[in-house]
C-alpha cells in the first residue's frame, strides 16, 4: 500500500460538542480498494468522525483530503457528489415514500418541464436492487419493509453514484446471516472496483473476516492502526479499552426459586406455533435462533403487544391474559425491545426523563414529580452501565448509538421487574460494555429476577444463559442446559436439523 495515494485522508480532526470533546485531533486514511475497520468503545467518536467526512458536521479544526487534495464537505449532498457515500447507523429513510424515491431522494431523474421520469427511476432502481438480490421492488413502500430491508435500501442509495469511498456504520446490526453474506459480496464488489471502504462494527468476527486494516479510537483519539492479518482480537480489544477482558463462562451458582413464568402451547398465527417453556426465579433463559425465527414475536406477546391465537400464559402459576404493555408492566413483566429507536426511546427528551418515563406516576410527590428521585435513578444506572454523557440534561438523540441502548436497558432495570425480557441486549454495544451488561444480567438473576435473553449471537447465549431454547421457523426445536450444550448442536437446532445430543423437546 505504500507509495499509493489514499482515496481519502483525514488530518488532525477536532470536533467538540457542549461538554464533550468528541474528536481530539484524529488522523485516518483509506486506500483505494481497501476495507478499513474503525473500532472503539461506545462514544469513542467513530460516527462523529464519519459525519465530519460525510459533510454532516463541520470540524472545528483539521482537514479532509480526497486523493491528497484538500477539500470541504459543506453538506451530505456535496460529500456524495465528491464520491463519499455514507450508510448510516441510524436509518434515514422516508417511510411514506417508495423504495425508488428513497434511493434517488433529492436526485430524482426528470423529464422536460421538471416532471419525474418514473420509468427511468424504476428501471435504474431495479438494476441496483438486482445487484443486492433483495426480495422487494422499486415500487414497495419503505414503511412496509423490515429493518433489515430498510438497511438494504440505504445500501442501494450508496450504489447510485461512482463512489471513491463508502462508509458503513454498523451495517450488520439487524441483518440475517444470509443478508450479511449479500452485504459482504457487495463490499467485495466495491473493493474490486477500487473503492475505499470504511467499516464500523463491534463484531470482531466480521472485522477479521473482511477488513485489511483496523484503526481504533478511544475517547476521541486515534490509539493505533494495525494490519488485520497481523493482529488478533485480544490486541484490538486492548487498544479499545486499555485492559484485558475476562470472557470466561458465567453460570448460576445460586439457588433457583419457583417458576415465575410458564407458557403452554402458545401460538400466534403463522408467527410461532405451539411454544411451551418455563422460567424460574433466579434463572437466565436464552432464546436462540436466526432473525425471523419468531423470538421477538413471542416476547411481544408476553409484553401485551400481540394477542396469542391459542395457548396459555401463567405468571406465578396463575393463568392470565396480558392485554397491553401497561398491563404487562403492572404485572412485573418488562421488555427491552429490539428496535430501540422505534419503541424504546424519545430522542428529543433528555437522558433522565427517558430513563424514568415508565415510572413517572410512581415518582410523583403530590402533583409534582420528585426531581431528586429521578436524578438519583439516572445516576445509579449511569454508573452501573457506564453511560457516557456530560449529564442527565443531554438529549438522548445526541448520545452515541451504544449509549442510547444503555439508557433503554437502564430504564427497564430501574423498574425492578419480576420477569425481564431483553431482545438483542448488546446489539451495537462495544466488547467492554457487553461483558458489563452480561454481568448485570447474571446479577439480576442472582437477586431473584427471571430473565429471558433473546439473541442471535451464540457467544452471548452461551455466556449468560442457564438454559437455552433453540428456535427454528416459529417452533422451539430443542432445549439445552448450560452443561449439555455444544456449539455444533445449537447450530443444528436453529437450522432445523436433527442431532443426537441434548434433550429433545416433545
Ligand atoms: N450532536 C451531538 N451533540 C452532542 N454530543 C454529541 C453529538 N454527537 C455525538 N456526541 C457525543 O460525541 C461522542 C462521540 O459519539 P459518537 O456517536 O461518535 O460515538 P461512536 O464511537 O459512534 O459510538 P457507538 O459505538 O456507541 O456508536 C459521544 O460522547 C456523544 O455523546
Ligand atoms: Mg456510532
Amino acid at each position: 500500500m505504500t507509495g499509493q495515494t489514499p482515496a481519502l485522508r483525514l488530518e488532525g480532526i477536532v470536533k467538540t460538542f457542549p461538554g464533550v470533546r468528541a474528536l481530539d485531533g484524529v488522523s485516518f486514511s483509506v486506500m483505494p480498494g481497501e476495507v478499513h475497520a474503525l473500532m472503539g468503545e461506545n462514544g469513542a467518536g467513530k460516527s462523529t468522525l464519519m459525519k465530519v467526512l460525510g459533510g454532516i458536521y463541520q470540524p472545528d479544526a483539521g482537514q479532509i483530503l480526497i486523493e491528497e487534495a484538500p477539500t470541504v464537505m459543506a453538506s451530505p449532498l456535496e460529500a456524495k457528489a465528491k464520491g463519499v457515500v455514507f450508510i448510516h447507523q441510524e436509518l434515514s429513510l422516508a417511510d411514506e415514500l417508495s423504495v425508488a424515491e428513497n434511493v434517488y431522494l433529492g436526485e430524482l431523474p426528470r423529464k422536460s418541464f421538471g416532471r419525474v421520469d418514473w420509468d427511468r427511476l424504476y428501471a435504474d432502481t431495479e438494476r441496483i436492487l438486482d445487484r443486492l438480490k433483495v426480495g422487494f421492488t422499486p415500487q414497495t413502500l419503505v414503511g412496509d419493509l423490515s429493518i433489515a430491508n430498510k438497511q438494504m435500501v440505504e445500501i442501494a442509495r450508496a450504489l447510485t453514484v461512482d463512489a471513491k469511498a463508502v462508509i458503513f456504520d454498523e451495517p450488520t446490526a439487524s441483518l440475517t446471516d444470509a443478508e450479511k453474506d449479500v452485504l459482504f459480496e457487495v463490499i467485495a464488489d466495491l473493493k474490486a472496483r477500487n473503492v475505499g471502504i470504511i467499516y464500523i462494527s463491534h463484531r470482531m468476527e466480521e472485522i477479521f473476516r473482511i477488513t485489511d486494516r483496523v484503526s481504533v479510537l478511544r475517547d476521541g483519539q486515534h490509539t493505533g492502526t494495525a494490519i488485520t492479518a497481523d493482529t488478533n482480537e485480544e490486541a484490538v480489544t486492548q487498544m479499545m479499552i486499555g485492559r484485558k477482558l475476562d470472557l470466561s463462562r458465567n453460570v448460576a451458582h445460586h439457588e433457583l426459586g419457583d417458576v415465575a413464568l410458564e407458557v403452554r402451547n402458545l401460538s400466534c398465527g403463522h408467527l410461532y406455533k405451539d411454544v411451551s417453556f418455563k422460567i424460574r426465579r433466579g434463572e437466565v433463559v436464552g432464546f436462540y435462533g436466526l432473525v425471523g425465527a419468531g423470538r421477538t414475536e413471542i416476547a411481544e406477546t408476553l409484553f401485551g403487544l400481540r394477542d396469542p391465537s391459542a395457548g396459555q400464559i401463567l405468571l406465578d402459576g396463575q393463568a392470565l391474559r396480558i392485554t397491553s404493555p401497561t398491563d404487562a408492566i403492572e404485572r412485573g413483566i418488562s421488555l427491552v425491545p429490539e428496535d430501540r429507536k422505534g419503541q424504546g426511546l424519545v430522542l428529543g427528551m433528555n437522558c433522565r426523563d427517558n430513563m424514568t418515563l415508565p415510572q413517572v406516576d410512581d415518582l410523583k410527590a403530590g402533583p409534582f414529580v420528585a426531581e431528586g428521585a429521578e436524578v438519583a435513578i439516572f445516576d445509579q444506572y449511569r454508573d452501573r452501565l457506564d453511560i457516557r454523557t456530560p449529564g442527565w440534561k443531554q438529549l438522548v438523540g445526541n448520545l452515541s448509538g451504544g449509549n442510547q441502548q444503555k439508557i433503554v436497558i437502564g430504564k427497564w432495570l430501574s423498574m425492578h421487574p419480576n420477569v425481564l425480557i431483553v431482545d438483542e441486549p448488546t446489539r451495537g454495544i462495544d466488547v467492554g460494555s457487553k461483558s458489563e451488561i452480561h454481568n448485570l444480567i447474571r446479577d439480576l438473576a442472582a437477586q431473584g429476577y427471571a430473565v429471558i435473553v433473546i439473541s442471535s449471537e451464540m457467544p452471548e447465549v452461551l455466556h449468560v444463559a442457564d438454559r437455552i431454547y433453540a428456535l427454528f421457523q416459529g417452533r422451539i426445536t430443542r432445549e439445552f442446559t448450560s452443561e449439555d450444550v455444544t456449539e455444533d448442536s445449537l447450530v443444528r437446532a436453529i437450522s432445523g436439523l436433527a442431532d443426537n445430543g441434548g434433550a429433545q423437546v416433545a
